[in-house]
């Protein structure tokens, strides 16, 4: 499937109105974002009622503008790609309404995407030569996984978080700290002024034989950190940074003792935007004589272009949905996986 094969793309599924056009041979025709950062600012986090009513504001005359910067029609795409779920419903449906009445108006087959699966796939977007199988860490805002990236579809998960997820750690540190919504960037660039040694926290399941996650305690620890008056703000977000990290690479060392034959180690999700943790990864990597692949930044939060992308992987195995398909809160990649003891539904 290569250049003349165009899929539009939208994502509605947190606080990012996203519309792409991609094509085939991996080229980003057009791609527009509204973010809704000042809207949700207010209140430290996204409110799922705003953003759903933003979604269904912006949404229309977004899509508009980016056929408008392609100079193309609904009738040059081959397909229309939504995220169907896991989100906020209300913004989910409010993408996926859409697709499904362009889908229909166009007599375009709809293909309704996981918005995990955008992530988990958006390297190979940008790199042609990541093949199948691949280890992905994905950290977002509500996922903390690895997983081992069979196919299109096709996902083993071999740990999870039992509690919060790696970005919604940031957030929470950047709250303590007072920095503003959404955390991570802010996190990131107070850390570059600090010393990563300079506070003593803990890292939670250091050596555990299970890969899994857990960043609560760490949350706590920081907060009694930034209580004690004891330490400069900056040089909590680079401890704390330096600790997450830390959690990362050791859980990721136990993961590869029980994976074998893969090609790449590689990371997707909001806080793969994160230039220590990318750095930290590229180590990891290379220890394991890996190849370390890395969206690029922009593909690393949400975005449409990682949905349209995902729609073209699937459009290429003949895959299309019904007009009734439901949106889904909800929507592990790897259904078969087991719980894991003390997570919640972020599992
Ligand atoms: O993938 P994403 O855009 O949305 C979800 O699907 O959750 O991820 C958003 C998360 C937020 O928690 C945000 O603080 C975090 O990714 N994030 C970062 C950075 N950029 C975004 N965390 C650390 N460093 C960053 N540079
Ligand atoms: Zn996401």
């Amino acid at each position: 499937m290569g250049e003349a094969t165009v899929v539009l793309g939208i994502e509605s599924s947190c606080d990012e109105t996203a519309a792409a056009l991609v094509t085939g041979g991996r080229r980003i025709i057009a791609q527009r974002i509204a973010s809704q950062e000042a809207a949700h600012a207010p209140y430290g986090g996204v409110v799922p009622e705003i953003a759903a009513r933003a979604h269904a504001e912006k949404l229309a005359p977004l899509i508009e503008a980016v056929f408008a910067d392609a100079g193309m029609a609904l009738g040059d795409c081959d397909a229309v790609a939504a995220t169907a779920g896991p989100g906020l419903i209300g913004g989910v449906m409010v993408g996926l309404v859409t697709a499904k009445a362009l889908a229909m108006a166009g007599d375009k087959p709809l293909i309704a995407i996981n918005h995990l699966e955008g992530h988990a796939l958006s390297p190979r977007l940008g790199d042609p030569d990541l093949e199948f199988p691949y280890v992905l860490l994905l950290v977002s805002g509500g996922h903390c996984q690895i997983l081992r990236v069979e196919g299109v579809g096709r996902y083993t998960r071999l740990a999870t978080t039992i509690d919060d997820a790696l970005g919604e750690a940031f957030d929470k540190t950047a709250k303590i700290l007072g920095l503003g919504y959404p955390g991570g960037p802010q996190v990131e660039k107070l850390a570059t002024q600090g010393d990563p040694a300079a506070v003593p926290l803990p890292r939670p399941l250091l050596g555990s034989r299970e890969p899994h996650f857990s960043f609560a305690g760490l949350k706590s620890a920081v907060l009694r950190a930034a209580e004690s008056g004891e330490y400069a703000r900056a040089d909590i977000a680079a401890s704390f940074q330096q600790a997450a990290i830390d959690c990362i690479c050791d859980r990721l060392s136990v993961a590869f003792e029980i994976i074998d034959e893969v090609s790449a180690l590689v990371v997707a999700g909001g806080v793969a935007a994160n230039r220590a943790v990318r750095g930290a990864l590229e180590q990891v990597a290379a220890s394991h004589g890996l190849r370390f692949v890395a969206p690029p930044l922009e593909l690393c939060t949400d975005n449409a272009a990682m949905i349209a992308w995902a729609g073209i992987e699937r459009l290429r195995l003949g895959a299309s949905d019904p007009l009734d398909i439901a949106a889904r809160p909800r929507w592990p990649l790897d259904p078969d996986a087991e719980p894991v003891r003390g997570a919640g539904y972020k599992a």
